[in-house]
């Protein structure tokens, strides 16, 4: 059996029970080293085979897989975050179908829920936005239709923006087609790794701050009035509002 799991954003603690129980029973792990803490490798057994997936190809990646499920092995497939956002899966599920490998997928914590909790923010509040948008910048990998940030910012919904770091000043002429330039911004670099940074400001500094920083990589571009100072309570916890497990009081 192949297993996808989710290692979390960085602390090595925010993965889940149930994917560090799996890490610590596989005989085989092929990690992201380029994103994943080499250190949550310290819950595997002694003598499980490692790969650090950074300098292989997915051929080799399937060819690694396929060798260990030959010798009865259990395989682990780590992904940063989780792995259904930008993690590259579908061409490794795709693959293993073929070749008749079974694999299961553990969730994880993605890099964007870590990056808010360490801004400490809710990204849908009520009266500023009930709709999160997840995207990147196109690079070499290009978008959709109606994919590009300058089209998306035009939702002001509440957004977290992945792999655009490096891009930084273009992602900010972009959204600016949509929000004003006092919308709050917060790029949060490595959130919970221990050389984690929080960079706070507004489309109208956040370029400068992050450029004297020298952040180019590795960070979520949050961006949104959930940042902002104004929003309405919620009704689910309003004393006069009644629903299926409490009545309201006049
Ligand atoms: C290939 S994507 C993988 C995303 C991952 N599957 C997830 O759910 O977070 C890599 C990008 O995720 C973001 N990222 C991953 N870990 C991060 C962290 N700890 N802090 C900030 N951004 C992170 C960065 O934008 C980085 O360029």
């Amino acid at each position: 059996m192949v297993y996808f799991i989710g290692a979390g954003p960085g602390d090595i603690e925010l993965i889940t029970v149930k994917g560090m129980k799996l890490l610590q029973k596989a005989d085989v792990v092929i990690y992201t080293g380029s994103l994943v803490s080499g250190n949550i490798l310290d819950y595997c057994k002694e003598g499980v085979t490692i790969y650090n997936s950074a300098s292989m190809s997915l051929p080799e990646v399937i060819d690694a897989i396929q060798e260990g499920i030959d010798q009865g092995k259990m395989v682990v497939r780590l992904h940063t975050g989780d792995p259904s956002i930008y993690g590259a899966i579908r061409e490794q599920m795709d693959e293993l179908d073929k070749r008749g490998i079974d694999f299961e997928i553990i969730p994880g914590v993605s890099s964007f829920v870590a990056a808010a909790s360490r801004v400490k923010a809710e990204f849908t509040l009520p009266g500023v936005s009930q709709t999160i948008i997840i995207t990147r910048k196109e690079g070499r990998t290009g978008t959709s239709e109606g994919g590009k940030i300058s089209e998306l910012a035009k939702h002001r919904a509440s957004m977290a923006i992945f792999l655009s770091v490096q891009s930084i000043s273009q992602v900010v002429e972009e959204l600016l087609e949509g929000y004003n330039e006092n919308t709050p911004v917060a790029v949060v670099y490595k959130a919970t790794w221990p050389e984690e940074k929080i960079i706070r400001g507004t489309l109208k500094d956040i370029a400068e701050k992050v450029g004297d920083e020298k952040i180019n990589r590795h960070a979520q571009i949050l961006v949104g009035d959930f940042m902002g100072s104004q929003y309405e309570l919620s009704k689910l916890y309003d004393s006069s509002f009644s629903h299926m497990y409490r009545s309201g009081k006049e």
